[in-house]
Formats: C-alpha cells, structure tokens, sequence
C-alpha cells in the first residue's frame, strides 16, 4: 500500500519525525527559515498532511494548491495563521497543541515580568557596558513585585496558571474575560473584573493571554494604555497585534506607563526599524515563551499524533474543528 505523503514545514524532534516516518512518507523543510510561499505552495499539490507552524499561513490558495490534504496538524496552540472555516469547509481537520505549552509558557510570562519590573536586561547592558560605578541609592530603581495587584486579560489555561504563580508572590490578582470562573477564583482568590478598562486602572501589571481575532486585534490601544497606571508593565505573550504597537511606543516614550516586556510583536520576525527597539523601557524576545526542550519536544509529538490520526481519516486528539468528523460520519 502506499504511504500518505507529508510535509513538515521545519525540523521537529526526531522522535516526532520517526513516529510519522513510521507511517507515511515524509518531506521535512530543513532551513532554520520558513518557507517562502511560492515554495509552500510547491511542496502542498500531492501532499494528504502538512504539519504547519505559526509562521506558515494556511489559507484558501494554500488548500486550493493541495486537494488531498486530509489534515493541517499545527505545531502551537494558536492557530490564526489558519483558516479554519475554510479548511472545515473543505473537510481538513486542524489540529493545534494545547496544554503541553501552558506552564512553560507561564513560567516565561512571569520572566518577563519579574525581568521589566526589575529592569534586569537594561541592569545586565548596563553592567556589560561598564556603568556599574559603585552601589547607587538611586541606580537602576524598579518595581516591586509582591504585594503589587496583577490584571490577568483572558483567562484560559495560560492566565490561570499564571495566576497561580502570582498568588505564590502574594499578588491580587484581577481578570478579565468573557467567562466568569467561580471555581478558580475561589480556590485562588482572584477577583473577576468585567471591565477591562477598569482591571487596566487598577492593575500594576497587565498580562495579556487572548487569542488574535477580528474582535481582539488592538484590544490594548491608545485609550487603553492612557488607563494604566504611570508606574504599570505590560507583559504580552499571547499574539503581537492584540496591542497597538505605535500606541504602545507612545505610551512607553512619553513615560505614560512604565514599561513592556513583549514575547509577540504586530510583525514576526520585528524588523529591524522597529522604533520600539530604541527604548531601554522596553523588552522583546522572539516568541520563545514555550521554547523549553521538554515543552517543544511534547508539541512536537502532539502534532505528530495529530497529524497521524487525521491522515487515517480519524479526528486529531487534539482538533480545533471537530464538526469535520461529523460531516464524514
Ligand atoms: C503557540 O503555541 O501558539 C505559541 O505562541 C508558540 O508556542
């Protein structure tokens, strides 16, 4: 019998790739780079799976270009590079990787906050640089961490176990989402705040864990930030344009708030004009808040039993529009 053919848009875990070698014939994108599209595109016409990351987009011509194509198993739990009504449509399963990510992707966020509240990358400059004159009351001052109120915007898996870091350094925690959570606010004694504006005044840290939809895109804009408290860090690790990034080099230039630390920016790789890179009150990192061995190594072999299962015409474990199922049913 002939195998399904694959392709894997960049190298995975080797165990990943030996599960799906195992059953089907498997074409692996070997550049540190992703594809160009017109490669994308050639690599798709006889393919039944392609195992995608969030850099590749995955939209109507792509679909046109591969007619077998029985799955797009996506290496991440977000999956806006996806057109998924369009993939349901044409009875694609798309799978994603949730869970696995969710408390290294925490841990990170807390990172980033600690790191700008802190100032520990401009410390670091600072030290490389030679600055480091003598112990100064006034050198490098930033904000306290414990006992400071922490505004969580979309609480999913991510924002919870964010939360619950925040409780271990004595935080109030707020939240903000369109789903009240008793249970969890209860048990960790977090308080639900429905306005977001309102979580944005009272909060000294905003965490933003909210998937990118037409509905969040610049949910934190001019109006927003202006509600922040002067000494307030925003922390962004869910998707670049969930902020406004020129409103934010406003607010972060004119002292309107304190400062950011960014794990996601509104263009990916940020080029390099970027005036946001020209301020010291700023930290950005490139999308690697679940870039640890073990987390990667899990998506890997997640996308890998996704992929699998949809090229055997199964629903993925993990599948973000399960009503193909029903349609091949
Ligand atoms: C995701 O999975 O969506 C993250 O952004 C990358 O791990």
């Amino acid at each position: 019998m002939t195998k399904p053919k694959v392709f894997v848009t960049r190298k995975i875990a080797q165990e990943a790739l030996d599960t799906i070698g195992a059953i089907a014939e498997v074409e692996v994108w070997e550049d540190e780079l992703p594809p160009p599209r017109d490669m994308l595109l050639k690599k798709v016409p006889d393919i039944d799976g392609l195992l995608s990351l969030l850099t590749d987009k995955i939209d109507a011509t792509l679909m046109d270009a591969a007619p077998k194509l029985k799955i797009v198993s996506n290496m991440a739990v977000g999956y806006d590079n996806i057109d998924v009504s369009e993939a349901t449509n044409r009875g694609i399963f798309v799978g994603n990787t949730p869970e696995v990510l969710t408390e290294t992707t925490a841990d990170f966020t807390f990172a980033l906050l600690l790191a700008a509240a802190r100032r520990v990358v401009e410390a670091d400059v600072h030290t490389k640089k030679g600055k480091w004159k003598t112990w100064g009351p006034l050198v490098l001052l930033g904000h306290d961490i414990h006992n400071a109120t922490l505004g969580i915007v979309g609480f999913g898996r991510i924002g919870a176990a964010v939360a619950k870091r925040a409780i271990g350094f004595n935080m109030q925690v707020l939240y903000y989402d369109k789903v009240r959570r008793p249970d969890e606010e209860r048990e960790l004694g977090l308080e639900y705040v429905p306005d977001l504006i309102e979580l944005l005044a009272r909060a000294d840290f905003v965490t933003l864990h909210i998937a990118l939809t037409g509905e969040t895109h610049h949910l934190i804009g001019a109006a927003e930030l202006a509600a922040m408290k002067p000494t307030a860090i925003l922390v962004n690790t869910s998707r670049g344009p969930v902020v406004d990034q020129k409103a934010l080099y406003q607010a972060l230039r004119s002292g309107r708030i304190f400062a950011a630390a960014l794990d996601v920016t509104e263009i990916e790789p940020v080029p390099p004009d970027e005036p946001l890179l020209t301020l010291d009150n700023v930290i950005i990192t490139p999308h690697i808040a679940s870039a640890s061995v073990t987390t990667r190594t899990k998506m890997a072999s997640m996308a890998a039993a996704n992929l699998i299962a949809g090229l055997r015409g199964e629903m993925p474990p993990q599948c973000v529009n399960p009503e193909v199922a029903s349609r091949k049913g």
